[in-house]
Order: C-alpha cells, then structure tokens, then sequence
C-alpha cells in the first residue's frame, strides 16, 4: 500500500472540526469537554498534516454564527483557542506558517496581540501553511474583499474594470495559498456552513461519518484516498 506521504504531497485541505457536542453528550459530559478532546485532535492531526507533506491546511474552529451558543461555550472554546495559541505549538521545530482567516476585532485584545505576534513570527516559515479560521464567515470575508476593492474605486486607485476574480482573491485572508483541494466534514454532516465559499468553488466534499474528538491519523489517510479517487474536471469533461 502506498504510504500516506506519497499521497498527500502538497495537498491542500480544509477540515471543519464538528461533533464535539455530540461526544460529549454520548458521554454524559458537558459539551466543553468535546471541545477539549477536539482540541487535542486539532493538535495531533496538525502535526500529522506537517509530517506527511500536506501544503496547506485550513481549519474551521469558531464562526461568525457560533457567538450564539451560550455563554459558558463560547467561553470555554475561546480559552482552549487561546491556550493552544500559548503552549500547545512549537512553531519554530514544526516550521509552520500560522494564519488565522476570520475577523479578530471581536476576540479579546490579548489573543488578536498573540495571533499577530504568532503569524509575524512564523511568516518566513518553510513548511506547511496552518490556518486557523476563527470568527470567520464565509460570506462576511467576500463581503469585506468586496468593501475593500470599492473603497480602492473610490480612491481612484482601481478601475471598476479591473475587478476580476484576481482582485477578489488578492483580498481574502487566504490570498496568495492555494484553494482546498478538498474539504473534509467530519460527523455525518454534508454542509459547508459558510466555510470558504470563495475558495471552495472546486473542492471535492469529503464526508465522514466520525465524530471529530474521535478523529484519527488513520480517518484522514482514508479521507485522503476517497479524495484520490475522485476525478476533478474543472467544469471541463
Ligand atoms: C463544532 O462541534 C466545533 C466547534 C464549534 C468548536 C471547535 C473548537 C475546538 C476544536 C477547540 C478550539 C480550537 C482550537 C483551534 C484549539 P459542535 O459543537 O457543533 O458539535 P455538535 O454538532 O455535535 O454539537
């Protein structure tokens, strides 16, 4: 059998993180332990990703929409977010590039210090890209890439006519990494649930039915091969 690192060479993969809840509650154990496990998952599957050669890796860890759940949630998955951005990471061994996609304005002003400090410092990084998407909405980055191109209109620095798909790329938070060759859903679910609109316009939809907090090394190796199966045409035949 092939081995993982032939595979998935320069793969780039988007993961949506979902099922925590339903783990925990299996388990009788509150929802923010789903997130905990989920977390170390998160972790684990990053430094796989590096080991077996993935470019580029997007992960969906808190959206626009999940400010809606309670409170105590979302407090406690800001907490993990903030301790995995503290302790979890040794970027400088794994060599990774870190960036976060999403609207940092509304996150605590210590997190957004700690997430600018963590993408400055990693930024001439050489190895795999990590990106982590936290309130962030699909739809609300197009919208901003959008404001942006018209305020540069405005200015009289860009021509109305110049606005093509290049130009909205030049403004998302992924500008300049490759597009998901996949996106990978984890729980059963067969929905993109406003992650990477823009940029999943050709990605295949890998869906599994794990839990994420169960998630292993070995699922992603057989979501890599379902997507090593599939035939990409580009909307050509
Ligand atoms: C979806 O499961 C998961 C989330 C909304 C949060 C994901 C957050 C983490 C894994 C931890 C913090 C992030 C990092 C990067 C360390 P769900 O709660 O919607 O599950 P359910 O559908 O079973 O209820």
């Amino acid at each position: 059998m092939a081995q993982p690192e032939q595979f998935a060479q320069g793969l780039s993969i988007g993961i949506i993180m979902d099922g925590n809840g339903r783990w925990a509650k299996k388990r009788g154990l509150p929802r923010t332990a789903g997130h905990k496990k989920g977390a170390e998952v998160f972790q684990d599957i990053t430094r796989y990703c590096n080991e077996i050669g993935v470019e580029s890796v997007y992960f969906y860890a808190f959206s626009t929409e999940n400010w809606s759940r309670p409170a105590e949630e979302v407090g406690a998955i800001m907490r993990l977010f903030g301790e995995y951005l503290i302790k979890a990471f040794d970027y400088e061994k794994e060599n990774n590039r870190v960036v976060f996609l999403g609207d940092r304005t509304a996150l605590e002003p210590r997190y957004q210090k700690l997430m600018d400090e963590i993408e400055q410092k990693t930024a001439h990084n050489t190895g795999m890209t990590l990106n982590v998407a936290v309130n962030y909405g699909g739809r609300a980055e197009i919208v901003r890439a959008a404001r942006a191109l018209a305020e540069k209109v405005a200015k009289g620095e860009l021509r109305p006519e110049d606005i093509d798909e290049a130009a909205m790329c030049s403004e998302m938070y992924t500008h300049g990494q490759k597009d998901p060759d996949f996106i990978l859903r984890p729980s059963g679910e067969k929905r993109l649930s406003n992650f990477m609109l823009w940029q999943a316009a050709y990605s295949e939809l890998v869906e599994m039915d794990v839990l994420w907090p169960d998630f292993t090394r070995h699922d992603l190796d057989l979501a890599i091969e379902e997507f090593n199966r599939r035939t990409r045409r580009f909307g050509g035949i």
